[in-house]
């Protein structure tokens, strides 16, 4: 490692499907199977409006597509153009093929032809993981510029007849670009951390679809293609997770909750994200939140947040920001920076 050398966020980009399906859509869709929800409960159990939706079939709405938008808006932002990229870290858990990745898919798209790339699955963690590691490579010393995407479209993979589920889940990509930047800079990344606990895959897994079993007719109808989801164990364990390994970053650091300026939880339940405010005694003004909006967007909940509190203005250079997640596997991580 090159202690000399740090990593920083240069640039932010994000970018949504056109599609929006607010919870009385929701409610039609579901009616119309015979299943009842309502926009009262919705609201209620998770904080969601609205979420976006890609469109089937097109191809402008596709995981890569919409990483592109989000990379662009990235790099204009930090001033970059594609043949300045070294690498392509892709954090998703709903590739456009299993193969190749979306990271090449994205390097077509975008011309960046000297860069190489990989597709990072930690489910709905994998941005901060693909963050944690292009921290890594660009403090060796072996890269100086690399774009991080934080993508998925959920939709695909969502079974709509599970009320449990569907109500929750979006589509969307959020994307920065890393540089490297002397260690005793003041903006930074100030620490990464990373965690996976593969005894609990049960509590959010998708059956078939991957060489464990094979898609069929049969296996499609029972929705053994769809993600499957331990909601109520999952709750339990995100509020813990979430808010031990912020104070476990903080520490890290020499800091305190009253140093943090700004924390961005994964959006997965806004319920989930009171609790772990409130167990952190941490004021709910200082959390970043958006779920309202997009509903959990996987990967792209926490870049897709950033993106929007930077360009806001909510977020100010100099002031420090905890991004702080968990997802299927179950996958945990966070990252430090200041901005
Ligand atoms: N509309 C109306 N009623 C519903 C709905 C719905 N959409 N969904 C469930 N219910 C019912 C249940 O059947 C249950 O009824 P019952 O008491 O008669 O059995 C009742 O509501 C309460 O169900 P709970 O599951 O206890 O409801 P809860 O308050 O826990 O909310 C939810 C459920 C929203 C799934 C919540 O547990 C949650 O958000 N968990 C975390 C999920 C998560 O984070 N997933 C992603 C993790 S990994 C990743 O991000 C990829």
């Amino acid at each position: 490692m090159n202690t000399n050398i740090a990593s920083r966020i240069t640039g932010t980009g994000s970018a949504f499907p056109s599609q929006r399906l607010t919870n009385a859509g929701l409610v039609k869709l579901l009616a119309e199977k015979n299943i009842e929800t309502s926009d009262e409960w919705i609201r209620e159990r998770t904080g969601i409006l609205e979420r976006r939706i890609a469109k089937p079939g097109d191809m402008a709405e596709r995981n890569s597509s919409l990483g592109l938008l989000a990379a662009q808006r990235a790099l204009e932002m930090a001033g970059k153009t594609p043949q300045d990229i070294d690498q392509i870290l892709y954090g998703t858990c709903t590739p456009d093929t299993l193969v190749p990745s979306t990271a090449c898919w994205l390097q077509e798209k975008l011309g960046a032809h000297r860069a190489w790339g990989i597709d990072i699955n930690a489910a709905c963690s994998g941005f901060v993981f693909a963050l944690s590691i292009a921290d890594q490579f660009i403090r060796s010393g072996q890269i100086k510029t690399s774009l991080i995407v934080g993508a998925d479209v959920l939709s695909t993979f969502t079974n709509w007849e599970d009320r449990g589920s569907c109500i929750l889940l979006g589509d969307g990509a959020g994307a920065v670009v890393m540089e490297h930047t002397p260690v005793d800079s003041p903006h930074r990344i100030l620490s990464t951390h990373l965690k996976t606990d593969g005894r609990l895959w049960e509590l959010f897994y998708t059956p078939a679809g991957g060489s464990n079993m094979e898609v069929t007719p049969e296996r499609h109808s029972q929705k053994l293609d769809k993600m499957q989801m331990k909601g109520r164990e999952i709750f339990k364990v995100a509020v813990k997770t979430l808010s031990d390994f912020a104070v476990e970053a903080l520490e890290s650091s020499g800091m305190k909750l009253n140093d943090l300026d700004w924390f961005i939880p994964h959006q997965a339940n806004l319920r989930i994200i009171e609790a772990v405010a409130k167990r952190l005694s941490f004021p709910m003004e200082k959390v970043i939140v958006n779920i309202d909006k997009y509903g959990n967007t996987s990967s792209a909940t926490v870049p897709t947040a950033f993106d929007e509190a930077i360009r806001n203005g909510r977020i100010k250079p100099g002031q420090t920001v905890l991004f702080d997640v968990f997802g299927a596997g179950l996958t945990y991580g966070s990252l430090l920076l200041r901005w």
